[in-house]
């Protein structure tokens, strides 16, 4: 059995009770605790999930003495520090992405990590979206041919009302930056695992972004202040090889969506459809001219067990959740540890930068 602790319930998008939803579903998981700052989301929390095992801790150092693994979905600027306590307390740690603010620092994560001997896991969990298990496979096994360029775009409507007020994701104190960190994480990380193999890891990114709305009410009630990372990213990185990536994240305004073109012809992913994919084929002499075809994804692929669940979503966040467990079981590596956020983040500061100096970055790690 292994003892969980949520750590931030969730005050506006709440992604700890997607992580909850996971767990419940893991038979070798029991939720322990919950640690929330505004300490009635712990016991609300608790309620509405249902978690009869789990106490409402007044304080972090609390809830580490009830756990061996805890899941942090706290505002990004607070990931680091509860991540080196509860490593330092002998815990396993699931990050919600993005790791931190910015990579520097991060890095003294790594450290406490390899020193612990602890499961370390970075919340990219859009990875166990059947529809990329199966672009993977489609794209490894060479069916689209020559990989030519990817789109990616993500985001979400809510921002778009400019009633929403002054959240912590909308502060470059408590965020870094803002849609492009925030949807760009998952972007980066899937547009590099799907063509990687064949194309080779980022070497140049070049950025713009711009602000929507640029003031907002404060949530305290007293008066307005600026919005001060990114409401908008629009960026591109180029691989070893030449391949094109071109992302947009958007927290006013987005589909979430991926193209990949290839010179066997090309998959499209719709973010509302994770258990399909649609494909058309290439005439080699010539274009894009077959029919579209909606394939569905095989279920082998993703019904690995009973208790994989079928929403949207909630089957990513999931697989995610097993992964972790699986791994504080059985030692297995997890795929998205520490070095992949810090590569990830490393990624992140190379956009904001260029978006701040409008110069193209070259990308000398991977
Ligand atoms: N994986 C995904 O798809 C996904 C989606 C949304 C958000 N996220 C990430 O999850 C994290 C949380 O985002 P959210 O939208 O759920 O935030 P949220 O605002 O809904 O919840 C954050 C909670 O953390 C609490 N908190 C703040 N500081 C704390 C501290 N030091 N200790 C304990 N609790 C604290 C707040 O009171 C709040 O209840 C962010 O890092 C975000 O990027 C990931």
């Amino acid at each position: 059995m292994v003892r969980v602790g949520i750590v931030g319930a969730g005050n506006t998008i709440g992604i700890a009770g997607m992580h909850i939803q996971g767990y419940k579903r893991i038979p070798e998981v029991k939720i322990t605790a919950v640690y929330d700052i505004l300490r009635e989301r712990s016991q609300e929390y608790i309620h509405r999930f249902d978690l009869k095992d789990a106490k409402a801790c007044e304080s972090y150092e609390e809830l580490l003495g009830e756990v061996d693994a805890v899941s942090i979905c706290t505002p990004n600027a607070y990931h680091i520090e509860l991540t080196i306590q509860a490593l330092k307390a002998g815990k396993h740690v699931y990050c919600e992405k993005p790791f931190g603010n910015n990579a520097k620092e991060c890095e003294p994560v790594l450290r406490y990590a390899e020193s612990s001997g602890k499961v370390c896991m970075i919340g990219l969990c859009y990875r166990g979206i059947p529809a990329y298990m199966y672009m993977k496979k489609l794209i490894d096994e060479g069916e689209l041919g020559e990989i030519f360029y990817v789109r990616q775009s993500q985001g979400g409507n809510r921002i778009a009302n400019p009633e929403v007020k002054l959240e912590w994701r909308m502060q470059e104190e408590l965020s870094g930056p803002g849609a492009m960190a925030d949807f760009g994480s998952h972007m980066l990380d899937i547009g590099d695992m799907l063509i990687r193999d064949c194309a080779g890891p980022i070497r140049e990114v070049q950025c713009m972004s711009t602000i929507c709305i640029k003031e907002r009410k404060k949530i305290n009630g007293s008066g307005t202040g600026a919005v001060d990372n990114d409401d908008v990213a629009s960026f591109s990185a180029k691989t070893e090889k030449g391949v094109l990536l071109s992302y947009t994240a958007s927290r006013i305004g987005s589909k979430h969506t991926t193209e990949v073109y290839g010179s066997g012809g090309c998959a499209f992913f719709d973010g509302k459809e994770p258990f399909s994919l649609q494909i058309q084929k290439k005439d080699p002499d010539g274009g894009y001219t077959g029919d579209l075809e909606t394939v569905k994804v095989p279920e082998e692929l993703y019904m690995i067990n009973e208790n994989v669940p079928k929403q949207p979503f909630v089957i990513n966040f999931y697989f995610a959740m097993k992964e972790f467990i699986d791994a504080i079981e059985t030692g297995a590596p997890v795929v998205t540890d520490f070095s992949r956020g810090i590569y990830i983040q490393k990624l992140i500061d190379a956009l904001w930068e260029s978006s701040k100096t409008g110069n193209s970055i070259n990308i000398d790690f991977q």
